[in-house]
């Protein structure tokens, strides 16, 4: 009996990119290249395995509702999710970046006055700033968050941060600790897992295992 088919969500970029050495360290290869394609579906070397590409604010989405068996996403993208239909068994370890909070130099986290606070990231934000106590109003990007503090439409930004290329280049800095960490992480459809179990555990063992390879 032939197993039962495997989606696996993607994103361009970036997630595609790390992510792909690990799949093909589980015997999993796109039959095309994955970055370049205007396919949204794309074969694999394994005719029951398909790879979606899709936005990465998306890929919850996909597999909450079962578009998509797995996926990967940033831990900073599942934040903003409400996280039901999902399980997170795997952190892949690619990815890795930080959620901070940043502005002009000199600027204080505390105010004076309700600060504005640019984001992404609105849940985030929203949260760190109530376990500080601190009202501040929340204004919803969806990009280039950096330009905010400097046209001084926003006080503060909630971003995540890799190399710290772009907060120097804009003359933004740091304040505080991280929020938290990020990486991107391996998520599985709450059914799925139990419908195809074999398939999705050999998976989740295969990329534990290439993981801890490509960590050493
Ligand atoms: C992210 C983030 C920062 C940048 C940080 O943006 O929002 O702008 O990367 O990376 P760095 O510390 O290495 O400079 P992304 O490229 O994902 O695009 P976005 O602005 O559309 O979110």
């Amino acid at each position: 009996m032939n197993p039962p088919p495997l989606s696996i969500a993607l994103t361009k970029g970036r997630i595609l990119q790390s992510t792909l050495p690990l799949l093909d360290a589980v015997g999993i290869v796109p039959a095309e290249d994955a970055e370049n394609t205007r396919k949204l579906l794309v074969d694999t070397n394994h005719p029951d395995i398909k790879i979606l590409l899709v936005r990465a604010s998306d890929v919850p989405a996909y597999v909450e509702y079962g578009g998509a068996d797995v996926g990967v996403t940033g831990k900073d993208v599942l934040l903003e999710h409400s996280g039901r239909g999902l399980y997170e068994p795997l952190d892949l370890g690619i990815g890795v970046c930080q959620m901070v909070v940043a502005g002009k130099k000199g600027v204080r986290i505390d105010g004076p006055g309700i600060l504005r606070v640019a984001t992404k990231y609105p849940e985030v934000a929203r949260q760190f700033f109530d376990r500080r106590g601190q009202q501040v109003e929340i204004i919803k990007l969806y990009g280039s968050m950096e330009l905010a503090p400097l046209v001084g439409m926003a006080d503060l930004i909630v971003d995540i941060m890799e190399t710290g290329a772009t907060m120097a280049a804009n003359g933004l800095e740091v304040i505080g600790q991280p929020i938290c960490d990020i990486s991107s992480r391996l998520i599985v459809n709450k059914a799925s897992m139990k419908m195809k179990h074999k398939a999705i555990h050999q998976l989740i063992d295969g990329l534990s295992a290439a993981v801890i390879h490509n960590t050493l």
